[in-house]
């Protein structure tokens, strides 16, 4: 085990901060076998950003260039949380520095890059992983282990959504998220996040059909400042067009069953409206973003008087909860954060070389982030081919075990 391991995060934006908070809190959750910390550097190009992210979050320094933290010595772990189309170049250069990447989804701007991305991966001497964050959702585990342990037994049918409304306002500024060719928008987005826990919950996806992307509102003014996150900004006079999708949806097929999968960034008043649902041989579950603390869970009985969904508490018999939240009780409450904190635990516990059976399962590895832009590349594919099926074949082992 290292002695010490120096932290930074390249990106201080909506999800920079959840990464540079998450590396506080990952070794206060379960036993503290980590080695210690040394919080060192959050670089942004808008350096008051950065340097406002730091300070709050406790890092010693930032940065304004992804360059210097490349550079950096005293840096050992670093996550890449920029515009998906930023993400090939300064992970490149960081695993060629020896540096440990976690690198936020989607894989990359591009398929291409993505395959350049897990070569580099391939070749490198340090961990390459991907955060993909709601597997880290207790309520997601706790499905996907109902369905494992024969509770629910194998998925018929899967249903995932992400509703989002983010991009709702015609006069929401243009950002790097309106940028890119079809299926660079929502469907990579969000899209990508609902794909990924179709494959946790069902297996590997074999084909895609029905593909269809829409632009509903097809240019925006340029912004009069930097855009953070989802915030809205003051805006020009100047609009520039929208290149990517507002809207996507696809159907696919697993090796057993079937399944739809469906991503909006124009759906008004669900601002984070993510909903997974699974109808298996022996019953049904939901999980909703929106009540991120339990689960809803359908197991048919004999009495068909009182049969229905039953609301699920998520506590201190679920996986993620016991032992790892401070106040680990049951009812006690999750959120989205607390994903980002076990997912940066999971990729401390890796690089600081515990085993796998002494960790939390780890992160999505770049194999897997390429097979999933290949299965939102054949989304896109069959979008723009009227909705016809494409095949997907998987290169590269899966890592889809935690
Ligand atoms: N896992 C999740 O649940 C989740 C949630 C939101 C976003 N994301 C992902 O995180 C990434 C960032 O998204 P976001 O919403 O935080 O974006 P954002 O636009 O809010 O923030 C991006 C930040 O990167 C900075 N930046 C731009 N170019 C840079 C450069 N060359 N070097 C250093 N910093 C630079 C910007 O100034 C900005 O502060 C994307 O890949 C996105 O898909 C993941």
């Amino acid at each position: 085990m290292p002695s010490s391991l120096g932290i930074a995060v390249i990106g201080a934006g909506m999800a920079g901060k959840a990464h540079a908070a998450a590396y506080r809190v990952a070794p206060t959750l379960f036993d503290p076998l980590l080695p210690p910390l040394r919080f060192v550097s959050v670089a942004d190009v808008n350096e008051s950003v950065g340097a406002h992210t730091a300070k709050r979050f406790g890092y010693e320094r930032s940065d304004s260039s992804w360059q210097a933290i490349v550079e950096a010595d005293d840096i050992d772990v670093v996550s890449v949380v920029v515009a998906n189309h930023l993400h090939r170049e300064i992970v490149e250069a960081l695993l060629a520095a020896g540096k440990h990447v976690l690198c936020d989804k989607p894989m990359a701007g591009t398929l291409e890059d993505a395959r350049a991305m897990a070569a580099a991966a391939a070749s490198a001497s340090s961990v390459a992983r991907l955060g993909f964050t709601f597997h880290r959702a207790p309520g997601i585990v706790a499905i996907r282990n109902l369905i494992l342990d024969g509770t629910l037994g194998p998925v018929l049918h899967y249903s995932g959504r992400y509703w989002a409304d983010y991009a709702s306002d015609p006069q929401g500024a243009m950002s790097w998220r309106y940028k890119g060719g079809p299926g660079s928008g929502a469907l990579a987005d969000i899209g990508s996040h609902v794909t990924y826990i179709a494959e946790y919950f069902a297996g590997e996806i074999r084909s895609v059909s029905g593909g269809r992307l829409s632009t509903e509102i097809t240019e925006r003014p340029l912004p009069l400042g930097p855009v953070i996150g989802h915030e809205h900004t003051p805006v020009s006079d100047v609009y520039e067009s929208v290149e990517n999708d507002d809207y996507a949806a696809f159907s696919v097929a697993f090796e057993r069953g079937v399944g739809s999968i469906e991503a909006s960034r124009v759906a008004g008043g669900h601002p984070n409206t993510m909903i997974v649902e699974v109808f298996c041989e022996n019953g049904s579950a939901v999980f909703d973003q929106r009540n991120p603390s339990e689960i809803g869970l359908y197991l048919p009985s004999a009495d068909n008087t009182n049969n229905g969904f039953r609301r699920v508490q998520l506590g201190s018999g679920h996986p993620y909860i016991a032992g790892g939240l401070a106040m680990d009780s049951t009812g006690v409450g999750f959120g989205q954060n607390d994903s980002f904190n076990y997912q940066a635990r999971a990729f401390l516990d890796e690089v600081a070389g515990l085993d796998e059976a002494s960790s939390l399962p780890r992160n999505a590895s770049f194999d897997d982030g390429v097979h999933n832009m290949e299965i939102l590349a054949a989304a896109t594919e069959s979008a723009l081919g009227g909705g016809r099926t494409v095949d997907v074949h998987r290169v590269g082992a899966s890592g889809l075990a935690g």
